[in-house]
């Protein structure tokens, strides 16, 4: 029988600082470890049939680590944003990003903007990036919406002010780097996630990992609450 292929992955992506430390780097090698393996299992999850990853690059609250961690990291979005949006278009990826991008430096989001802008058009998958984003932050912001607009609002009509309005649930959430934890992350979306906590470091999850967590996945009995 053919394995049944989660439509939505999303990836909290820990434990590049720790990856790093232990072999004596600096964090900011851990982070580019951790951004060459976001590319690669990205790719690697479409191949399998995923249709949309999210992954969750930078919380609201991880802008309050040292100015000289955010600048490699800010650094890194430069690199990857300036690379690889011609790439994703190559592939028909379409790249879209959830998050206040108010709280990054103005030229990495005018990049993120166009990275966006240059994909729209592809239909092969969805890779969302989540920077400078907070759920808590989402739903208050949503919330704040449905006041002005001086509307009730039910669960399919919230959702729809949020800014994954365009995106399914989603169906697994992987955490590598041993927490487990949602650090904020997707808490309105994760309402009937599958969650996968991974003991390895993110840089060293590899494809076969991803593969392992997608089989645990498939063998669930997911019930949405009825029996
Ligand atoms: C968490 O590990 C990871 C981050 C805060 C950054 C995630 C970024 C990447 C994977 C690469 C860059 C992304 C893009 C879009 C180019 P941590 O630093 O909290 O690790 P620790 O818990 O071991 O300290």
């Amino acid at each position: 029988m053919e394995e049944l292929i989660p439509r939505h992955v999303a990836v909290i992506m820990d434990g590049n600082g720790r990856w790093a430390k232990k072999r004596l780097l600096p964090r900011s090698a851990g982070h580019r470890a951790g951004m060459n393996r976001m590319i690669s299992l990205s790719d690697h999850a479409f191949s399998r049939g995923v249709e949309f990853m999210t992954l969750y690059a930078l919380s609201a609250e991880n802008l309050s680590r040292p100015r000289e961690e955010l600048d490699a990291l800010f650094s890194l979005f430069r690199e990857y944003f300036l690379k690889n949006a011609a790439i994703l278009e190559q592939k028909g990826v379409r790249m879209k990003i959830i998050g206040d991008l108010g709280l990054i430096p103005a030229d990495v989001s005018d990049l993120v903007r166009a990275g966006e802008e240059q994909t729209r058009a592809g239909t092969k998958g969805t890779l969302t990036l989540a920077i400078g984003y907070g759920g808590r932050q989402e739903i208050v912001r949503a919330v704040n919406e449905a006041v002005r607009r001086g509307e009730e609002v039910d669960a399919g009509s919230f959702s729809a002010l949020l800014s994954t309005a365009e995106l399914p649930d989603p169906d697994l959430i992987i955490r590598t780097g041993k927490e487990k934890r949602i650090s904020n992350f997707l808490l309105w979306q994760c309402a009937y996630s599958e969650f996968y906590f991974s003991e390895k470091m993110f840089p060293a999850f590899t494809n076969a990992d991803f593969d392992r967590a997608v089989a645990d996945f498939a063998a669930r009995d997911r019930r949405y609450g009825k029996i």
